[in-house]
């Protein structure tokens, strides 16, 4: 029996492809600390834990296939008090996850071998969402020597052609950082415009800016009819587990369209929308605490790491991830051997080789994602084993 031509030509996502070495390091009895996954150890908060207690529904039943209109209402609220002003319950709809919202604008805004323009890096499982969708990405490549910023509008305007549906933005950026500042997105939206486009910007860790402002891509309502904004509870709320995503836009005709498919996967799950519900009463000072929190763990990490010799990072302004250089061949046979052939006293890391959040061939090949997911003494021991490890790769490398 064979699986199909299409599920070859898919990637295994080098977040956690390995993982399987991982586990045998602890299997092992060593201490692993992952700084691959955007998996943050931070508490969710209470009341949407309580809200997981109390669910007390006779049943768990299907819901409307947009999601709730409780939690619609909720997110509407949530964007008012961020200063957008006009996004209405019908301008959003629930989503399993931030990564079917992907999935969704994708399938409706490009047709098979269509093509959606995306700065590189990139958040690496889009690469998969894109091939689902048989879209096919085209990279504009964002330089660490750049601090990864937005590469110049022409080699945007350069890559449009017919077959164009869209730019995909995230913003701030996994895996850089980098916070997309008022001027490059109106040189984006320019250009949208001018060539008849959506741009989509990815928004799930808009919470979590520590230099800089943060611009919302909602906020710019003359252009409203061709953006889509991507949103997601996951990171927000320390609740990845739960789902709950949402895509949001003025383009009424692109919310019909997607509701087709939304209504084949028939509904957002129900406990975790009600769960998401109760997370939105969250008291302000949970984010601002979290904020400096990782504001904190990034500062911790961008010090440690401009300490271990040959290292090159540049300091991401928000989101809970950089992209570090490391002077060596090819991070992704160093990462292997920090889980297979290392351990400093018993511990050792697992960074995400950075190969594949690219799609120009060979680029990133020296580089790793490294998320600050975790508190600060850990992240401490986590520089140590890097250091250590890097000092040891190099020496059989030479
Ligand atoms: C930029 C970005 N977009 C979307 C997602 C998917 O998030 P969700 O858990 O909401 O599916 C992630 C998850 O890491 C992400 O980093």
């Amino acid at each position: 029996m064979q699986m199909s031509h299409r599920i070859s030509g898919f990637q295994c996502s080098p977040i956690r492809r390995l993982s399987p070495l991982a586990r045998a390091a602890e299997k092992k009895g060593i201490r692993v600390h992952y700084l691959n996954i955007g998996q943050p150890d931070i508490k969710t908060p209470q009341v949407a834990l309580d809200e997981v207690r109390n669910y007390n529904k006779p049943n768990i039943p299907y819901g409307p296939s947009e999601g709730l209109s409780e939690l619609r209402e909720g997110m509407s609220d949530y964007y008012k008090k961020h200063g957008v002003d006009d996004i209405t319950p019908d301008d959003i709809l629930i989503t399993t996850g931030g990564s079917e919202a992907i999935q969704f604008a994708f399938m409706t805004l490009c047709d098979p071998y269509d093509e959606v323009i995306i700065p590189e890096p990139y958040y690496t499982n889009v690469t998969s969402f894109a091939r689902m969708a048989m879209v096919n990405l085209v990279p504009i490549t964002s330089r660490i020597e750049d601090c990864f910023s937005l590469p110049p509008i022409e080699e945007f305007e350069k890559k449009i052609t017919r077959k164009t549906g869209a730019i995909l933005l995230c913003s701030p950026n996994n895996p850089t950082g980098y916070i997309y500042n008022k001027e490059e997105m109106l040189q984006l939206l320019e250009l949208c415009k001018k060539n008849d486009i959506f741009l989509l910007v990815d928004e799930v860790y808009r919470e979590f800016c520590y230099d800089g402002e943060f611009t919302s891509i909602l906020s710019f309502d003359e252009y409203s009819d061709r953006v889509v904004c991507i949103d997601s509870f996951s990171k927000r709320y320390s609740m990845c587990g739960a789902r709950i995503g949402a895509l949001v836009s003025k383009n009424q005709e692109f919310l019909q369209s997607v509701l087709k498919l939304s209504q084949a996967r028939l509904c957002p799950p129900d406990i975790e929308q009600m769960v998401a519900i109760a997370a939105l009463k969250t008291d302000v000072s949970y984010l601002q605490d979290v904020k400096e929190e990782y504001k904190k763990r990034r500062d911790f990490l961008t010090s440690g790491l401009d300490k271990i010799p040959g290292v090159i990072s540049n300091i991401p302004k928000g989101a809970f991830y950089l992209v570090a250089e490391f002077p060596i061949d090819n991070a992704e046979d160093f990462a292997i051997f920090l889980l297979k052939d290392f351990n400093y006293e018993g511990e050792t890391v697992m960074i995400s080789p950075a190969e594949d959040f690219y799609v120009t061939n060979g680029i990133g090949r020296k580089q790793a994602r490294i998320a600050y997911v975790l508190n600060t003494e850990d992240l401490g021991r986590a520089l140590i084993c890097l250091e250590k490890g890097l000092e040891e790769y190099k020496k059989l490398h030479n």
